[in-house]
């Protein structure tokens, strides 16, 4: 994943949930072909990294904010607080089968599938490694037969039509080239009558932000996104801020982090927080018609 220093840095200053994976356009998975040497060599850089910098005496390898309500007080339980937000808006239970798309190391989908039970879950990300870390913890917990998980593009999914009662997407949608290709292909794979559920970073409405977490082409605020919904074709659209919970309560966990400590982790603080202060976070549902 890190094809250079300053890719190091970017991840190492601003961690994981605001780092964009660099990709191809055609958002094929990343390449060893293409001189990664991290995964030439079969690294897992960016969860030894997770660990060390951002969660250093956690246990999971959530890589997004989390949900930050009270009693919440570290990123692993501010990860699953996020996970059971959306597998409950994404109306996860058993019968149901579930497409998840950025699905990372696998920690949401190994919690959704024992706190919801779900018939079964397709889990998806680009990233081969973290793909190949969720699929043999399943495995080590008797769980493969109902999850699976594949490498893939979330805008080019390998799913026949109509295939799956409910699409999820946890903090991944704003990386995808494009967003709105992911729309189109979600609605696509769900059945008619099945949900969407996302949560997704993106510009507070009437701010510009210039940031690497997301490309240009998704750097539109959540009016924008209702209506790119609507666009693809879904219903019932539900789009609402909780960077309340979010953005806030991540940027002050952080500031604590060892890492951040003195002068220069509290200039680095100073200027994400800048950033921080423009960007939203939301939480998305909406239905393809029956
Ligand atoms: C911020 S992380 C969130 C990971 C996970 N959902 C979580 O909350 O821990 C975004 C994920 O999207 C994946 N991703 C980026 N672009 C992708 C694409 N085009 N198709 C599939 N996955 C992609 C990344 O590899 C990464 O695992």
């Amino acid at each position: 994943m890190f094809k250079s220093v300053t890719d190091f840095l970017i991840y190492a200053f601003l961690g994981p949930s605001t780092f964009a994976r660099e990709q191809s356009a055609d958002n094929k998975p990343p390449s060893p072909a293409r001189g990664n040497k991290a995964y030439e060599r079969g690294e897992d850089v960016e969860a030894q990294l997770y660990r060390k910098i951002l969660n250093p005496q956690g246990k999971t390898q959530y890589g997004n904010m989390g949900y930050w309500t009270d009693g919440v007080e570290t990123l692993d339980a501010a990860g699953e607080a996020l996970a059971r937000l959306l597998g409950q808006a994404g109306e996860l239970k058993p019968g149901v089968r579930a497409l998840d798309v950025g699905c990372g190391y696998g920690d949401e989908v190994i919690f959704w599938a024992k706190e919801f039970k779900p018939d079964h879950i397709l889990a998806i990300d680009i990233n081969p490694i973290s793909v190949e870390a969720g699929q043999e913890w399943a495995r080590a917990l008797g769980l493969s037969e109902r999850l699976e998980f594949r490498a893939g593009s979330a805008v080019a999914l390998d799913l026949e039509p109509a295939s799956v009662n409910q699409v999820l997407s946890l903090e991944s949608p704003h990386t995808f080239l494009t967003r709105d290709a992911f729309l189109r292909e979600a609605f696509r794979v769900l059945v008619p009558g099945g949900g969407l559920a996302m949560t997704d970073l993106l510009p507070l409405p009437g701010r510009v932000v210039h940031h690497f977490a997301f490309p240009p082409e998704n750097a539109y605020s959540r009016d924008v996104l209702a209506q790119k919904l609507a666009d693809a074709g879904f219903v019932q659209i539900e789009v609402k801020s909780i960077r309340q919970h979010v953005i806030k309560p991540y940027h002050r966990y952080l500031a604590k982090l060892p890492a951040n400590r003195g002068l220069l982790g509290r200039i680095r603080m100073f200027q994400r927080q800048r950033v921080a202060a423009k960007l939203d976070y939301v939480l998305v549902t909406a239905r393809k018609p029956n």
